[in-house]
């Protein structure tokens, strides 16, 4: 095993990321939805947590039919979220509360609003306009798509251009009909990006989390997807499609980005940037070793655990794969528990029923209709949280967590604005439940603290409904609270600066027995009891011997040494 210790740590390769996203975080102009201007008025809060960046979704000029991960132009901000001066200060002054930016870059595809997609869409087939994305000829008379593939939120993934008896073309749409895929392979669109990364690395920004790198590149030939078997989900078909999914033309793209961030850096030393990749690799640790390549991503996101249902057997196969690549790439894993795509936490884990699934879609948990403990799903939330902060990596929380909030599941139909729900009419919820604005105080006018009332003292409602009774979760009412999950968060924090981070960058899977998870970072051995009742830990096992308890997920239930509390995490120090 290769000693990462002494290996030269970069800042991002423990660091703690809070995910803004904007539209829900925090309203500084009453109109009911998030802005930079309100990140900045709340900016005291993220430094309590002890962060190192924050990592904002698509905050670009966008109109927003997948909420900003619709780009319709990737140098500005959009206008609802406020100007890149507002930017420019969010920045500075995040610098100075020693807290990095990155921003979310969407290369997959832009939106159809997109200067260069409208012109393709005037244009002529055959023409650079065109080439810049996916136009192709329909089928037979040109009546039909170019092939049977599926879009990742419902319906065919081609759209047709228009009516026009010279052009019978349809478009490629990835995800929907207004998210026109690029062509990678068009230097147009190479350079595209090469400007994109530097407008922004110009502006400080510290790194990007690089969104939908699963679809990004396709078979030249665009072949029919071979037919799928009957368990695969209707909003599974794209990802298991082998000419559009992990294609070997994608990491082309991912090397001439890592050379832009490379030149990039040799220009400008001192600075040390990261890519982090988004895609559902999970339990396929050979997809991340892949994309983390030291041409590639410095990072790829580890969702394993977050897919996790509450069980030692599962919990351990999801930490596994991720020790294993750390221990012979040397590259850090991305934790994370949440974002703002899956069910919150505290309503996921408080699910009954936790088995090891068969399969790792993204949906396994979520898909579950069975009864929720939000209590149960709490406790358990905080023992999971409990058990990434011990790891060796970084941490990528999402906005919310730490205020425990559960997903909102009773939004109204006229009232939901993700695709997902509208593309599929209803039969996915979609995921606007993890997106509901934060609740920051009690007060109701104001959206319960979300919005800072208009010059006229107007507030308007929040984008999507705030359920009632959010109050109760609000930060107010948690910072009055010693046992609150925002206290939770901050005594982690500390925790974790104090005796997890000054580990090495190195864990291993301990045997406790047959009920308790053990992993072991240097002198910190973090202990998970996943079961429903208390469980003795043997304080003479080798591991244990010499340790102390040093922090629990449940500080007010440590009354008998060596006694896990049920779903509690424990951690002791030598
Ligand atoms: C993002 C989603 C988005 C999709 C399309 C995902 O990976 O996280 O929120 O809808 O990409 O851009």
């Amino acid at each position: 095993m290769a000693d990462t210790t002494s290996l030269q740590r970069h800042w991002w390769q423990d660091a703690l990321i809070y995910q803004v996203y904007v539209r829900s975080f925090a309203d500084s102009t009453g109109n009911g939805v998030g802005d930079l201007n309100g990140i900045r008025s709340r900016l005291d809060h993220l430094a309590s947590l002890g962060i190192d960046a924050l990592w904002l979704n698509p905050c670009y000029p966008s109109p927003q039919r997948d909420h900003g991960y619709d780009v319709a132009d990737y140098f500005g901000i959009h206008d609802e979220y406020g100007t890149l001066d507002d930017f420019d200060a969010l920045l500075a002054e995040a610098e100075q509360h020693d807290i990095k930016v990155l921003m979310d870059l969407v290369p997959s595809h832009c939106s159809n609003e997109h200067e260069w997609f409208q012109a393709a869409l005037t244009a002529a087939p055959g023409s650079t306009e065109r080439a810049r994305f996916y136009f192709r000829d329909g089928k037979g008379d040109g009546s039909e798509p170019p092939n049977n593939w599926r879009a990742g939120f419902g319906g065919s993934a081609w759209t047709r251009v228009n009516d026009r008896a010279d052009d019978g073309q349809w478009y490629l749409g990835t995800f929907t009909p207004h998210q026109p895929d690029f062509d990678h392979t068009h230097p147009d669109v190479k350079q595209h990006f090469v400007d994109i990364f530097e407008f922004w690395f110009d502006r400080g920004v510290a790194g990007f989390r690089v969104d939908a790198v699963a679809p990004t590149g396709k078979h030249p030939d665009l072949p029919d997807q071979p037919p799928v078997g009957d368990d695969i989900g209707v909003l599974d078909i794209t990802w298991v499609n082998p000419y559009t999914v992990f294609r070997p033309e994608g990491h082309d793209v991912w090397r001439d980005f890592r050379s832009t961030v490379e030149k990039y850096q040799h220009q400008h030393p001192g600075r040390d940037l990261v890519m982090v990749a988004e895609a559902y690799a999970v339990r396929r640790p050979e997809l991340i070793k892949e994309f983390t390549q030291p041409d590639q991503f410095h990072q790829m996101f580890s969702f394993d655990l977050m897919l996790s249902p509450w069980e030692k057997g599962s919990i351990e196969v999801a930490l596994r794969d991720p020790f294993e690549i750390l221990h012979t790439t040397h590259v850090a894993p991305a934790w994370t528990l949440n974002n703002h795509d899956i069910q919150r936490i505290v309503t996921r884990l408080g699910k009954a029923d936790a088995h090891l699934p068969e399969s790792w879609t993204n949906n396994n948990l979520v898909l579950s209709n069975a009864a929720i403990d939000l209590e149960l799903g709490a406790r358990r939330a905080r023992a999971m949280t409990a058990l990434i902060f011990a790891l060796p990596g970084s941490l990528y929380l999402y906005q919310g967590e730490e205020l425990g909030l559960p997903e909102v599941l009773d939004i109204p139909s006229h009232r939901r604005e993700d695709p997902i729900f509208h593309l599929t009419e209803g039969a996915e919820l979609g995921r606007d439940g993890c997106r509901v604005p934060l609740p920051w105080n009690t007060d109701e006018s104001t959206s319960f603290g979300f919005s800072k009332p208009a010059a006229d003292a107007s507030v308007a409602d929040p984008w999507l409904p705030q359920p009632d009774g959010w109050g109760a979760y609000a930060l107010t009412t948690a910072e009055d609270d010693e046992t609150s999950m925002v206290e939770l968060y901050r005594s982690v924090s500390d925790a974790r600066a104090q005796f997890a981070v000054t580990q090495p960058l190195q864990a291993e899977i301990l045997d406790l027995g047959d009920e308790l998870v053990g992993v072991r970072r240097g002198d910190l051995i973090v202990v998970v009891n996943a079961t429903t009742q208390p469980v003795a830990v043997d304080l003479e096992h080798p591991e244990l011997a010499i340790a102390q308890p040093v922090f629990s997920s449940e500080p007010g239930e440590m009354h008998t040494p060596g006694v896990i509390p049920a779903n509690a995490t424990v951690w002791f120090s030598s």
